[in-house]
């Protein structure tokens, strides 16, 4: 994809104009750690533009929903392969690695667990059946994990999942275990929301990965998701974040980025000056994150590749922009910095 450096308007929108820049070479070939984006199946499979610059600009993928426990194990004991493959397959053959997400959330389960009614023990068998039999499906092809997902409420307490629910407290040490057990090779992940301004979730997230590595339970890193805004939080919150989790020796995954301009969901009007705001913010969590000792930059994943697949506006219903493409796959003022930043 060629763009020229010119102040155009990008057709086909309401858009004010836009400042766009030259794509052409990919973001992951300026950066010195992986570049990633949730892949959404559908536009993968029906979009050639969507695939294109997908292809083009990232080299890790990381399934939007595919690899969720809905997808791939809609029926007990039938785990279903071939889109999750498909994905894994095109990724081998482009050179792009993948990241697993997820193995352990209290979200997008399908029915027959979360109306599972069985024994402690045949809890068990199906959280460690889960883990185990999708880590061994794609061993060799998949080289990290989110082992567990947003298993802390924002006062810092455990949530009460049907995880915890049902298997205790020590469910996300067992399923670091089980994983670890299935993979060793893999990198595993603990994964979470507003670690990167809420202290006390953070504090208790670090607390209790600090006690299980203490028992010698092997985790890698966490997943800073780092759904943030142009508003909030403030750039040195994420910088100070960064700081914390590396000063607790574990790798750092800004795993689901995007930088909402709208996270109060007003009328908006999408207007240049906006979207500089939102290159500036960028820029700045890209420059903090490159202060971070090399070993703990485990790399930097979009939640999506444009604003037209932004999963955002549908599920909290307002008008966003938080991607590096606008609608029309055009690359954004965000993209611009993210370039020279990088
Ligand atoms: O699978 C159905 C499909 O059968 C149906 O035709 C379609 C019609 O709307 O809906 C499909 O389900 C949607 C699913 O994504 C797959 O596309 C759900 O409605 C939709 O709610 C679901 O949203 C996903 C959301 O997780 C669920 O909580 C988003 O795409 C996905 O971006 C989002 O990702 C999460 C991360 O995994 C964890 N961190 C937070 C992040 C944002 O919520």
């Amino acid at each position: 994809m060629m763009m020229v450096c010119i102040l155009a308007i990008v057709g086909g929108c309401a858009k004010d104009n836009q400042l766009i820049c030259d794509d052409s070479q990919p973001l992951y070939d300026q950066a010195d750690f992986p570049i990633g984006v949730a892949i959404a199946l559908a536009p993968f499979d029906n979009n050639p533009t969507y695939r294109a610059v997908a292809t083009q600009q990232f080299n890790r993928f990381t399934a939007e929903n595919a690899f969720k426990a809905e997808s791939l194990q809609p029926i007990q004991g039938l785990f279903q392969w071939e889109a999750a493959d498909a994905l894994v397959n095109f990724s081998a053959g482009t050179n792009k690695s993948i990241h697993g997400h997820t193995l352990i959330w209290h979200q997008q389960l399908p029915a027959w667990i979360t109306t599972f009614e069985g024994d402690a023990e045949a809890w068990e068998q199906l959280f460690k059946t889960h883990i185990q039999t999708v880590i061994n499906h794609f061993k060799g092809r998949v080289a990290a994990w989110d082992v567990v997902n947003e298993a802390f409420n924002e006062d810092g307490t455990l949530r009460n999942s049907i995880w915890r629910q049902k298997l205790g407290d020590g469910y996300i040490a067992r399923a670091f275990v089980y994983a670890a057990e299935a993979d060793p090779d893999a990198l595993l992940f603990y994964n979470d929301f507003n670690l990167e301004f809420n202290i006390t979730k953070r504090n208790s997230v670090l607390a209790h990965l600090d006690n299980l590595r203490k028992r010698g339970i092997k985790i890698d890193g966490i997943g800073l998701q780092m759904h943030v805004g142009i508003d909030y939080p403030e750039p040195s919150q994420i910088a100070e974040a960064l700081r914390h989790v590396v000063s607790h020796s574990f790798r750092v995954h800004i795993s689901e980025l995007d930088v909402s301009v709208n996270l109060l969901g007003r009328a908006i009007e999408p207007t240049a000056a906006l979207f500089e705001r939102q290159a500036d913010y960028l820029g700045k969590i890209v420059l903090h994150y490159k202060q971070i000792p090399k070993q703990y930059q485990y790399g930097i994943t979009f939640w999506g590749v444009s604003d037209r697949d932004s999963w955002i506006p549908a599920y909290f219903g307002r008008e966003d922009y938080p991607l590096l493409y606008d609608e029309s796959y055009l690359p954004k003022p965000a993209y611009c910095k993210l370039v020279d930043v990088l």
